[in-house]
């Protein structure tokens, strides 16, 4: 098994612009992340930060060079888990049906989705709203129910596009002390984008800072112990 999890090797890829042009946006990007670990991206706004990730996840399509994932598992509809600012649930479903909504197109049966649902909404410590509807949750808690759908899907490798930046500093502290101990417990590699320095020296082991043209301007390992003090 490869020790790094995700292989990029000269990414070149750029958006067209209003009349069709690339506008290069990676050219030659190289970047490897080992397994298992929690890196933080961060940069200024509009460096590329959230379109890395969407090529990681196989959203976008690169336009030259690679982009490798090994995945232990072979099963590619769990390849990803993608997680956003805000946390996207279906407002006429509950809670519930919010998490299985994420296994509906992997081949599992009605049953053992809603169980591998209600053990991810525990591990957020919401197994008591589970029949609630979206706007019954506070905004914490709707993101909570947005780790439990990405964790729901049993993806090794979890994506996360400022997933707590629209939260208050106590939920997100309490959101952020969660993420780590289900990263510790559950042998996930997250990729998570922060445009807070603070966040992403209390989480990461890693910290990788793009700069304005997309490139690395700075790639540096986090090994203070946790748990972590807050600066
Ligand atoms: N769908 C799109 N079409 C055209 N250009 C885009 C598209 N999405 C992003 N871009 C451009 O690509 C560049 C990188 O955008 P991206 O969203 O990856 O930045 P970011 O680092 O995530 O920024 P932020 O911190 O503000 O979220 C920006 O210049 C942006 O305008
Ligand atoms: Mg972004």
């Amino acid at each position: 098994m490869a020790t790094h999890i995700v292989e990029i090797k000269d990414l070149q890829f750029g958006f067209a612009n209003e009349v069709g042009r690339i506008q290069p946006l990676f050219e030659g990007l190289d970047l490897s992340i080992e397994r298992g670990q929690f890196i933080c991206l961060v940069g200024p706004s509009g460096c590329g930060k959230t379109t890395l990730i969407r090529l990681i996840a196989g959203l976008l399509d690169s336009q030259g060079g690679t982009i490798n994932i090994n995945l232990k598992q072979k099963d590619t509809k769990r390849r990803r888990a993608y997680m956003f600012q805000d946390a996207r649930l279906l407002p006429w479903r509950r809670v519930l049906s919010n998490v299985m909504f994420a296994l509906e197109p992997l081949p599992v049966s009605k049953e053992e989705a809603k169980e591998t649902a209600l053990k991810n909404l525990k591990m957020v410590g919401l197994e008591d709203h589970a029949n609630k509807f979206p706007h019954q949750l506070s905004g914490g808690q709707r993101q909570r129910v947005a780790i439990a759908r990405a964790l729901s899907v049993g993806a090794e490798l979890l994506l996360m596009d400022e997933p707590f930046s629209a939260l208050d500093a106590y939920t997100r502290h309490e959101l952020q002390d969660d993420l780590l101990e289900i990263w510790q417990k559950m042998d996930k590699t997250i990729i998570f984008i922060t445009h807070d320095m603070r966040e992403a020296e209390y989480l990461a082991n890693r910290i990788i800072t793009l700069s304005e043209d997309a490139t690395i301007e700075n790639d540096k390992k986090i090994k203070t112990k946790r748990p972590r003090k807050r600066s």
